[in-house]
Formats: structure tokens, C-alpha cells, sequence
């Protein structure tokens, strides 16, 4: 067999040819963000718009929410984020941080204005973002969930004694406190690590936690019902690992998904395949000559075929080799 090396064909990213890849690097983090913390890939808007592999799930959740912003009257308001760990729930809110949070640095862009313009839209509406991720939230001694809303929106004021006393603000206020600050964009990350912890903090005759599902409910159908204002939130698929008590959790992300079920649309950021493109975005600078690659799997297909029985049948199949081009 006689291919080329991967490294004479594909250049990779400038921080991977100098070995200094981080591990931080992989893990996607709101709340550094938001704080202008952590790498820069993830903190710089270009950087990370350029980084960005825009998949299906992606670009159609960026489009919808980007006409719900602008007034349009119809793009999806309430949206849930689910995936499996490291599916791309961060990565797809931080696209819409940086979208909404900083419009003027990435505008430009070929993928920005390409979604723009299959959207009708002529410029990103200056936009008041809202971040909320349950990790860094301190439940027992932190602002709530409805506080640090207001807080974020510079009203606190209308929150406070709700903030204070860790009771849940009704409809009626909450729909008030989005009204005067449209358009406002809503982006909560880690929901069911905030809920699980929530459970500990007692408030009156019950917990934070049930307050917070109340709060929940009517945040839902405030901004269903707004002009002007999205709601996305993350949630895993499923709770295998992460979590010391799984069956709490387990509970907890059935009721949750049933609150943003009565109103929510759900979006998956990355599907099927698209993963191999992410990867080769994330890793390389220049993929080289396309031909180079296709040589490399049709030598790995042939031995594949001569190795007969000794290899999975799918891997004989030319699906398979196509698959090992785009990989
Ligand atoms: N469309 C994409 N383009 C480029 N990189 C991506 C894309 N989607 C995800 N990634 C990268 O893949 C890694 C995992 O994604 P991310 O952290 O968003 O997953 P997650 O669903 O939030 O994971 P967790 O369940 O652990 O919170 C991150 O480094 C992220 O930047
Ligand atoms: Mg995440």
C-alpha cells in the first residue's frame, strides 16, 4: 500500500501543529464565555464563527431564531436543545451568543450572511442577551433564576422581593419585565444540573426546586406569547452518567421535558454524519487535495476486500468508502 501520509496532505489548525491543544479546548463553556473567559476559540466571535462547522440543525436554529428577533411573527420561540454529552448544545448556544451578542464582528461572514439571506433578513436586530448556566448558578446563596434574568436585563428591581424571598414571580410580571426589554434573547445551559440542585434549598412549605418548575411554566408561555423574544435552553437525552443520584435526575428531566414540551420546538445540532465534518474543521486549516483523500480510501477499501471475512461486511460495502472519503 502506498498512500501518502495524513500530514503531507492536510495541514492542520496552527495550535495543533505547535502541540498546544488544550483539553479545555473540547469542552464548549457558556458561562466562560458570557465572562469573557477561556479559550479564545470559543470567546472571540470570528474565531469561533470560523471554527463553526454549520450543520442542517444548526443553521435552521440560528434562521429561526434570528426571524423570531426581528419581528417577523414566525420562527420558533421556545427551544429545546437535546442531545447526548458532547452533542453540541453548548456550541450551538454560543452560536447564538455570538449572533445576537456581537452581530457587528461576524455579519460579514459568507455563513452569516448566507443564513441571513435565505431568511429574508437584512440585519442582525440589536438584541439583549440573556445567559443562564446551571453549573455556575448557586442555588442556596446565588441570584435565582428570575433574578438574574431581571438583573441581566438592568431590572432587577421588578424581581427583587421575588428574588429574595426564592418565590416565583406569576405570568403576568414576568411578561411585563420581557416587554420592556425587547427583543430579548433567553439562553439557559445545564438546566437539569441547576434543577437537581435546586431540590436541596428549602422555601416555605416546599423546595427552590418547585419554584423554580413554576417559574418554568409561565417563562414558557410568557415568551411563547411575546413579540419579540426566544428561549433556548439545553437538555441531555438522556442521564446515563454525570449525575450522583441518576434516578432523581432521571425524574427530573421527564418533568422538565414535559414543561417545555407544552410549548417548545426541539433541535438537534449535529446528526448522522455531520460529526466527520466537525472534526475536520476543528482540527485542520486545509484539507488538502481532495483526490489524495480518495486515493487513501480506495487503497483502504481494496485491502478491506481482500481481507474478506476477516473485516465487518459493512466495511466491503462502497458506502463504506465513500464514508472513509468524507472522514
Ligand atoms: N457545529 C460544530 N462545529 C464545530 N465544533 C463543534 C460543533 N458542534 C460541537 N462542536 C464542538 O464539539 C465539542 C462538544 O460540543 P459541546 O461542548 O457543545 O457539547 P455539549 O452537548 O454541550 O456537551 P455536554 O453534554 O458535555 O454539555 C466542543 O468542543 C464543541 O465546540
Ligand atoms: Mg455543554
Amino acid at each position: 500500500m502506498s498512500v501518502k501520509p495524513w500530514w503531507q496532505v492536510a495541514v492542520p489548525h496552527k495550535d495543533i501543529r505547535e502541540g498546544r491543544l488544550e483539553e479545555a479546548i473540547f469542552a464548549a463553556n457558556l458561562g466562560d464565555v458570557y465572562q469573557n473567559k477561556g479559550p479564545i476559540d470559543y470567546r472571540d466571535p470570528e474565531i469561533f464563527f470560523k471554527k463553526t462547522y454549520f450543520t442542517a440543525g444548526l443553521t435552521n436554529l440560528i434562521g429561526a431564531v434570528l426571524s423570531k428577533l426581528s419581528g417577523k411573527g414566525k420562527g420558533d420561540t421556545v427551544i429545546q436543545i437535546q442531545t447526548p454529552f458532547g452533542g453540541g448544545k453548548t456550541h450551538a448556544l454560543l452560536a447564538l451568543y455570538h449572533t445576537f451578542k456581537h452581530g457587528n464582528k461576524i455579519a460579514h461572514l459568507p455563513t452569516v450572511k448566507k443564513i441571513l439571506k435565505e431568511n429574508k433578513i437584512e440585519n442582525i436586530p440589536e438584541t439583549k442577551v440573556v445567559v443562564f448556566v446551571g453549573e455556575y448558578a448557586d442555588p442556596l446563596k446565588g441570584r435565582t433564576l428570575w433574578g438574574e434574568i431581571a438583573y441581566q436585563l438592568k431590572s432587577y428591581k421588578l424581581m427583587e422581593e421575588y428574588d429574595k424571598k426564592r418565590v416565583a414571580p406569576g405570568k403576568e410580571l414576568i411578561a411585563d419585565l420581557l416587554s420592556k426589554n425587547q427583543p430579548v434573547l433567553i439562553l439557559i445551559d445545564e438546566l437539569l444540573q441547576y434543577v437537581v440542585r435546586t431540590m436541596g434549598v428549602k422555601v416555605e412549605e416546599g423546595t427552590l426546586k418547585g419554584q423554580v418548575q413554576a417559574f418554568l411554566k409561565a417563562l414558557t408561555e410568557a415568551v411563547a406569547s411575546a413579540d419579540n423574544c426566544a428561549l433556548i435552553a439545553t437538555l441531555p437525552s438522556s442521564v446515563s452518567e454525570g449525575f450522583e443520584e441518576a434516578e432523581k435526575a432521571e425524574r427530573i428531566l421527564g418533568e422538565l421535558q414535559k414543561i417545555f414540551g407544552r410549548v417548545e420546538k426541539i433541535y438537534t445540532p449535529v446528526e448522522g454524519e455531520e460529526i466527520y465534518e466537525i472534526v475536520r474543521k476543528r482540527l485542520f486549516e486545509e484539507l488538502g487535495d481532495v483526490s489524495e483523500h480518495r486515493k487513501v480510501a480506495e487503497e483502504y477499501f481494496s485491502l478491506y476486500q481482500k481481507l474478506g471475512e476477516d473485516i465487518p461486511s459493512e466495511c466491503r460495502e462502497v458506502a463504506y468508502k465513500e464514508r472513509m472519503v468524507r472522514a
